[in-house]
C-alpha cells in the first residue's frame, strides 16, 4: 500500500560550481569542479519520496530546451509519474546557480518556466489532488499557485505540507489552509511579528503546525504546549544543498504511512542526514532499506 503523494512545484537544473575560495565582488578565482545536475526544490521532494517508496505525481513547468527533456527523463527514471509536468513554449528551464564550499552553498534561483505554472493549471488538476494522501508544496512557484493548491487540498480534506523556501512573506489566509509548516530558523522569523511576541510563545499557539528545522540539532515543534525536540544525526556532511527537501519529503512519506509527527520527524531527520553524505541535491537522497540500515547502526529500531 504505497501512499500517494503530490509535489506541486518547481524542476530546475543545478549549475554547480566547486571551489576552496568565493571569490569577493570584482575577483576571479579558480575553481575546483563544474556539473549540471537535476535539482529544483519540487524536482527534490518528488524524488525524495520516490526513493522511500512512495507513489508520487509531480505537477511542474519546464522550459523547451535540452535541460527541461533530461530534467523531465531523469525524474521518469527515478519513479516519479510525469505526466502533469508541462513544457512551456519559449521559456526556459528553471535554473539554479549554485556555489559549494567546504559543504556550504548559496544558490541563485532563475525560475523561468516555473512560473508558467498558474493557479489555472491547478484548476485543471483537481482530481490530481483530491486522490492524494498528502500534498507537498513549495515556494519557487507563483505564491498564487501555491494558495490556490491549499485551496483545492483543503476542500477534499488532504494535508498539506508547504515547506516555505525560498524566503517569502506568506499572507496568513495561506498560512491557514497548511497543516504542516517547515521553516529552517532564517524562514521561521519571517512568520512572527517580534515586536508583539517571542519566538517561542508564536510556536506554543501554532502548536504542530510549525515545525523547526535546524540541520544536524533535528527539529522543534510545540505539542499540548510543550516543546518536543527530535534530535538529528551527526554525519560527514560532503554537501547540504537538498538536506531540507529530503527532510519535507521523508516527512510527507511518514505522515501518509501513519507515523506520528514524532516518529515522522524522526524519519525526516534521518533521510536528512543520509542526503548530506553525497554531493549534490538527489544524491544521497536514501531508499526505504537504506534508512532502516542507517537507525540500525544507529542503534534505533526501524521506524
Ligand atoms: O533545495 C535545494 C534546491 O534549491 C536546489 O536543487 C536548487 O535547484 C534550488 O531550487
Ligand atoms: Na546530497
Amino acid at each position: 500500500n504505497r501512499p500517494k503523494i503530490t509535489v506541486i512545484g518547481s524542476i530546475n537544473m543545478d549549475l554547480v560550481t566547486e571551489t576552496m575560495v568565493i571569490p569577493k565582488t570584482g575577483e576571479t578565482v579558480i575553481g575546483k569542479h563544474f556539473s549540471m545536475i537535476p535539482g529544483g526544490k519540487g524536482a527534490n521532494q518528488a524524488v525524495a519520496t520516490a526513493r522511500l517508496g512512495a507513489e508520487v505525481r509531480m505537477i511542474g513547468c519546464v522550459g523547451d530546451d535540452p535541460f527541461g527533456k533530461e530534467l523531465i527523463s531523469h525524474l521518469k527514471k527515478q519513479g516519479v509519474i510525469i505526466d502533469n509536468i508541462e513544457v512551456i513554449t519559449g521559456l526556459t528551464t528553471g535554473t539554479a546557480t549554485i556555489t559549494v564550499s567546504k559543504g556550504d552553498n548559496s544558490i541563485i534561483v532563475i525560475p523561468g518556466a516555473n512560473i508558467a505554472l498558474t493557479p489555472e493549471k491547478i484548476e485543471l488538476l483537481e482530481d490530481v489532488i483530491a486522490k492524494s494522501d498528502i500534498v507537498l508544496l513549495q515556494l519557487e512557484i507563483p505564491l498564487e499557485t501555491v494558495m490556490k493548491a491549499a485551496e483545492i487540498a483543503k476542500k477534499y480534506k488532504i494535508p498539506v505540507i508547504l515547506n516555505p523556501a525560498p524566503i517569502k512573506p506568506l499572507p496568513d489566509q495561506l498560512i491557514h489552509l497548511i497543516d504542516y509548516i517547515t521553516p529552517n530558523e532564517h524562514e521561521l522569523m519571517y512568520f512572527f511579528d517580534s515586536s508583539v511576541e517571542d519566538l517561542h510563545s508564536f510556536m506554543k499557539r501554532r502548536g504542530s503546525q510549525f515545525i523547526v528545522t535546524k540541520g544536524e540539532d533535528g527539529v522543534y515543534f510545540y505539542q499540548d504546549g510543550e516543546l518536543i525536540h527530535i534530535p538529528g544525526y551527526s554525519v560527514d556532511v560532503v554537501d547540504t544543498t537538498g538536506a531540507g527537501d529530503s527532510f519535507n519529503g521523508a516527512l510527507a512519506v511518514g505522515l501518509s504511512k501513519g507515523l506520528d509527527l514524532k516518529e515522522a520527524c524522526k524519519y525526516g531527520n534521518a533521510v536528512g542526514a543520509l542526503s548530506v553524505t553525497k554531493f549534490g541535491a538527489q544524491n544521497g537522497m536514501p531508499t526505504q532499506i537504506e534508512v532502516e540500515q542507517f537507525l540500525r547502526t544507529r542503534g534505533e529500531e526501524k521506524i
